[in-house]
């Protein structure tokens, strides 16, 4: 088949994107796939780029960048019953650059990980990996996304979803929540906009700083406990399986997992698997098919929490389109479990193809 790999996209996580996509076109299994790479500048201008994997690798703390030197315009026909992707070049406008039969939409955010993409794709009749659109939007925000995991009975953190327009918590939110918060946008990842806030004064410029990435904020309370991710897959014939859990121990200066943290600096330790007793390992992977089930995905997902000394599980979020950089867990986690990065690539595509 012909897989399109879309990456790059208008999101905050542009970057990182190109980062998963690096890692994903090195791992396809050539022989199966004829892949063709399309990365989507931060002003949403889709682009033939070519086989090339070097640009979308991490140079020190040099991130990628999709830009308008990088290929040449394409577009999805919006025609089910055509799949194509045609040129957009001068002189070549209209050719057909390939037949799509599958999409790997390896994008981060709002604006690819949030069900537009998805749509689009459905709207083209092509068949994608991951949570369709639905899935993706409800997925994408966190308070849309912890309203529907309370109601169906699982735990999270205490969190107030600010007013759209509300500059600060009010003081009975303050008393709910306690000191310290994390100022988040509802809408966002790989921590962008997110703030940690240990003195109630500094919420309004945290609330402001998320507002750059998504005018609807959240606001959480600090929890205490072990950061404890785990990775969720659907097999082909529909089963839906959780690899083994990993933790995030912060061991530099950051005493949170933000974004330099994240890709840029060896200030964390990534245990694959977690030091868990096994009944905890066991809940804890229980609790991502949940979330999965929960929330309707589709294909894979990566599900947050935190495990508190006391052994409760608090879910913090899930990503329906989890990093695939070369420090991202979701992989980490599978080939740890047995499913190594190239077979986990073709388990997926072919889970979107069944
Ligand atoms: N949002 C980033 C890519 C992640 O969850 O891995
Ligand atoms: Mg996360």
């Amino acid at each position: 088949p012909t897989l399109l790999v879309l990456f790059g996209g208008r999101s905050g996580e542009h970057a990182v994107s190109c980062v998963s996509a690096g890692g994903i076109l090195d791992n396809l299994d050539r022989d199966r796939f004829d892949v063709v790479a399309v990365g989507i500048t931060a002003e949403g201008v889709w682009l033939d780029v070519g086989d090339d994997t070097a640009p979308w690798r991490l140079h020190g703390r040099e991130m990628p960048q999709v830009t308008l030197a990088s290929g040449e315009p394409v577009a999805l026909l919006p025609d089910p019953t055509r799949r194509e992707l045609i040129s957009l070049a001068d002189g070549r406008r209209g050719e057909t650059v390939a037949t799509i039969d599958v999409v790997f939409p390896v994008l981060h955010g709002p604006a690819g990980e949030d069900g537009e993409i998805q749509g689009l794709l459905e709207t083209a009749g092509v068949p994608y990996v991951g949570a369709g659109v639905c899935a993706s939007a409800a997925s994408m925000d966190k308070v849309v996304t912890k309203r529907i995991l309370r109601d169906a009975g699982l735990a999270t953190g205490e969190a107030v979803a600010l007013d759209r327009t509300a500059p600060d918590l009010e003081p009975a939110e303050r008393e709910l929540l306690g000191l310290p918060v994390f100022v988040k946008p509802s809408r966002a990842g790989s921590s962008v906009g997110i703030s940690r806030v240990t003195d109630w004064e500094d919420v309004p410029a945290a609330v402001a700083f998320a507002r750059e990435s998504d005018p609807k904020v959240l606001i959480e309370a600090g929890i205490a406990g072990r950061e404890i991710e785990c990775g969720v897959l659907q097999f082909p014939d529909g089963r839906v399986e959780a690899s083994v859990p990993a933790e995030i121990r912060l061991t530099g200066a950051a005493d949170w997992y933000d974004f330099d943290t994240k890709y840029l600096d060896d200030a964390c330790e990534l245990d694959v698997p977690a030091k868990l007793d096994d009944d905890l390992a066991e809940r804890v992977r229980e609790a991502a098919v949940r979330v999965f089930r929960t929330m309707d995905c589709a294909g894979l997902a990566r599900v947050d929490f935190f495990v508190t000394d006391d052994g409760r599980i608090l879910v913090n979020e899930l990503n329906t389109m989890p990093g695939f950089t070369a420090t991202s867990l979701y992989p980490r986690m599978w080939a740890t479990t047995g499913v190594d990065y190239p077979t986990l690539l073709t388990t997926l595509v072919d889970s979107a193809l069944a």
